[in-house]
């Protein structure tokens, strides 16, 4: 069928256009003629002569049986665990002696065992450990943090709750506080962005993050001939 020149393109989809074709540009007993124009292919899609009836309905009438689903799963699953070999980080581990990761003191009668330094996340995981008396100055946090008791007691002293082996201690981005621990403790905490420690006027005195956590680490071990251990790094 051709195109008139100056005739307003009516809109059709493929198959009434293909029924158009058959009928020769016209619909027999439905009403006046109406003449229409192709209607143009997407941008760069390949031509294809329009189908017959019988291919029309061959093509609609076909299912997708239950096997076909599941095979096309499984083949997903496939490819799905490759990526996952092949860019999964492999499982952390450090040991639990000195030369895998030292006791590093940190402020008086208090150290911190590094065990995970997370440069992407901004986040850190280490033990810290308290003698008798050890304190936490005052800190504000910029990031969420957690932690949980491994052994004796601690607590802030802005609240009245007490920390003992078990007990699971969440903080909040914004939370300014002060760690003491009378009797002594450990508490495995995992830290997420900076931890500001402030003065009585809330200037901040010191910013410990990832970073600082690195070079405490590293100092350490370079000034005590401790190998660096690689699997504390993500
Ligand atoms: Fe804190």
């Amino acid at each position: 069928m051709g195109t008139a020149v100056g005739r307003v393109p009516v809109a059709l989809d493929p198959l009434a256009q293909a029924g158009d074709h058959l009928h020769g540009g016209s619909r027999r007993g439905v009403g006046p003629v109406v003449r229409r124009t192709p209607s143009w292919p997407a941008a760069g899609a390949a031509w294809r002569p329009p189908e017959a009836p019988t291919e029309r309905r061959e093509r609609k009438e076909r299912y997708v049986t239950v096997n076909e689903v599941e095979s096309n799963a499984m083949a997903v699953d496939a490819r799905v665990d490759k990526m996952r070999d092949k860019y999964a980080l492999v499982e952390g581990f450090v040991g639990a002696m000195e030369e895998d990761s030292p006791w590093v003191p940190f402020v008086e009668n208090v150290w911190i065992r590094h065990l995970t330094f997370d440069v992407r996340s901004s986040s850190s995981a280490n033990v810290l450990w308290c003698a008798a008396g050890g304190m936490l100055g005052r800190h504000r946090h910029r990031g969420p943090v957690s932690g949980f008791t491994l052994e004796g007691t601690w607590r802030y002293l802005e609240y009245d709750g007490v920390a003992s082996p078990g007990a699971f201690v969440r903080e909040s981005p914004g939370r300014t506080h002060t760690l003491y621990s009378e009797e002594g403790m450990k508490t495995f905490f995992w830290l997420n962005g900076p931890l500001e420690f402030l003065d009585d006027d809330n200037r901040v005195l010191e910013t410990v993050d990832v970073f600082w956590f690195i070079d405490h680490y590293e100092r350490y071990c370079t000034e005590h001939n401790i190998p660096i251990n690689p699997r504390l790094y993500l």
